[in-house]
């Protein structure tokens, strides 16, 4: 017997009756993107893996259990990328990419991988959306970053969603605020997860995110950030939240956020989706200002968001929104016999060149099987070609939906199905 394979744990294929919704979303995220004038880069899916150890961080799950690691011919060790924004800050740096000296916007959308349990909304191979944008540290692009996800997820039609901000602080708010909840949490190593114990070294931050009930409820009573924030950051906080008032997005302060990743600083967010279970996080970003200079470039501010296509297309589901057309032919074109079949082939390309969706059943042979076709396509026309139209030069034109048929010239088909609506 053959060989049969498994797809890998953890991923998916999109099947044909699944694709033309990730079709759909993902050209309105380009339509959205661009009305705020973002443009696309496109990076590979693999980069030396030091790129993510360096800027998602040691301390984050993603590197220190969740990338795919692996060694080329040459010894080299590369990684599939986990996300996005480091690979677009390595280009930004390496193409000399300050386009603007008022902010460059760039978005992107493509697999990402991480070795993670899957479960739903969760998958070792996803697709993200993403915008980042280089070169201002006002609060008003935070907003408008903000602004541009929240637009696209109003497009969609969706309505289950909160915005969640917080502030967590730039290096020099984080100098007592580390120290606040190192001594915080100290007294309690012996009931939190080993993870936590391993982290409150390296980034005592991440303790608040943690998901273990105990760690949980013992973080409850951590101190907060926002009473933590120097002047500057608290005055980037207070502009946030004025001009996404002013922008009408609503939203709740969570100073709970502090994001897995470990470029972040001052403002971080994420849009939470309460009805799909663990993995919420529709999507979900902040400002990285130190990230562009620590990998060589110029001391630019930057901020970004990225989310999955999956999770958004599963509240769409839930919401029960539409996807657009789901697409079919408008022309099944029935052939009877060689001459017909001949006469047809060029005449359904003409069709199609028109850019008109046409199909045809070339290998069935009997009028029954070929209309069994058409009707199976769901197209709503069917062109009926035998040797007695032939003789008369013309074509039948069937209504799926009435029954209706008339005739048509063979000539000029092509003006004659235009006049159809
Ligand atoms: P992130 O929060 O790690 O941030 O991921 C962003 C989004 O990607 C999540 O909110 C979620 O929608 C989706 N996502 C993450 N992991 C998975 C997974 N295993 N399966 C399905 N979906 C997933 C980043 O990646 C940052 N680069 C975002 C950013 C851009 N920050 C600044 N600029």
């Amino acid at each position: 017997m053959a060989d049969r394979y498994k797809i890998p744990r953890g991923t998916f294929d999109i099947l044909p009756e699944e694709s033309y919704k990730w079709q759909y979303v993902k050209n309105v995220f380009h339509q959205i993107a661009q009305a705020y004038n973002y443009r696309e880069i496109v990076t590979p899916i693999f980069e030396v893996s030091q790129l993510f150890e360096r800027t998602v961080g040691d301390s984050s799950d993603i590197v220190q259990k969740e990338m795919y690691k692996f060694q080329d011919k040459k010894g080299r060790t590369f990684a599939l990328r986990p996300e996005g924004t480091a690979s677009v800050v390595r280009s930004y740096v390496e193409n000399n990419l300050h386009m603007n000296n008022y902010g460059d916007r760039l978005f992107y959308m493509g697999p990402m991988f991480r070795y993670d349990r899957p479960q739903k909304g969760r998958y070792r191979q996803f697709y993200q959306y993403g915008v980042e944008y280089f070169g201002s540290q006002n609060a008003y692009v935070d907003a408008e970053v903000i602004a541009l996800a929240y637009q696209f997820l109003k497009t969609l039609g969706l309505n289950n969603f909160q915005l969640e901000i917080n502030s967590i602080g730039c290096p020099n708010c984080s100098k007592d605020y580390d120290k606040a909840l190192v001594d915080f949490f100290t007294p309690h190593l012996g009931e939190l997860c080993q993870d936590c114990n391993n982290r409150i070294k390296k980034n005592p931050k991440r303790l608040l995110d943690c998901k273990i009930p105990t760690c949980k409820a013992i973080a409850a009573n951590a101190p907060s950030m926002l009473d933590y924030l120097d002047e500057e950051c608290q005055q980037d906080f207070d502009s946030l939240q004025k001009y996404l008032t002013d922008l009408e997005i609503p939203f709740t302060i969570n100073p709970r956020i502090v994001r897995g990743l470990d470029y972040y600083r001052k403002t971080a967010f994420e849009f939470i989706n309460n009805n799909l279970g663990a993995q919420n996080a529709l999507c979900g970003g902040g400002r990285y200002d130190g990230l562009v200079k620590q990998l060589g470039g110029k001391d630019v501010p930057a901020i970004g968001f990225a989310g999955g296509f999956e999770r958004l297309i599963l509240s769409m589901e839930n919401e029960g929104l539409s996807f657009g057309e789901i697409p079919k032919p408008k022309y099944f074109f029935v052939m009877l016999g060689n001459d017909a079949k001949e006469v047809g082939l060029p005449l359904l390309n003409k069709i199609r060149v028109q850019n008109i969706v046409a199909d045809a059943a070339p290998d069935k042979a009997s009028l029954k099987a070929q209309m069994k076709a058409a009707n199976k396509s769901g197209a709503p026309f069917t062109l009926i070609l035998g040797d007695e139209e032939l003789k008369k030069n013309i074509i039948f034109l069937k209504d799926m939906e009435t029954g209706d048929q008339k005739e048509i010239a063979l000539d000029n088909i092509l003006e004659q199905l235009d006049s159809i609506k």
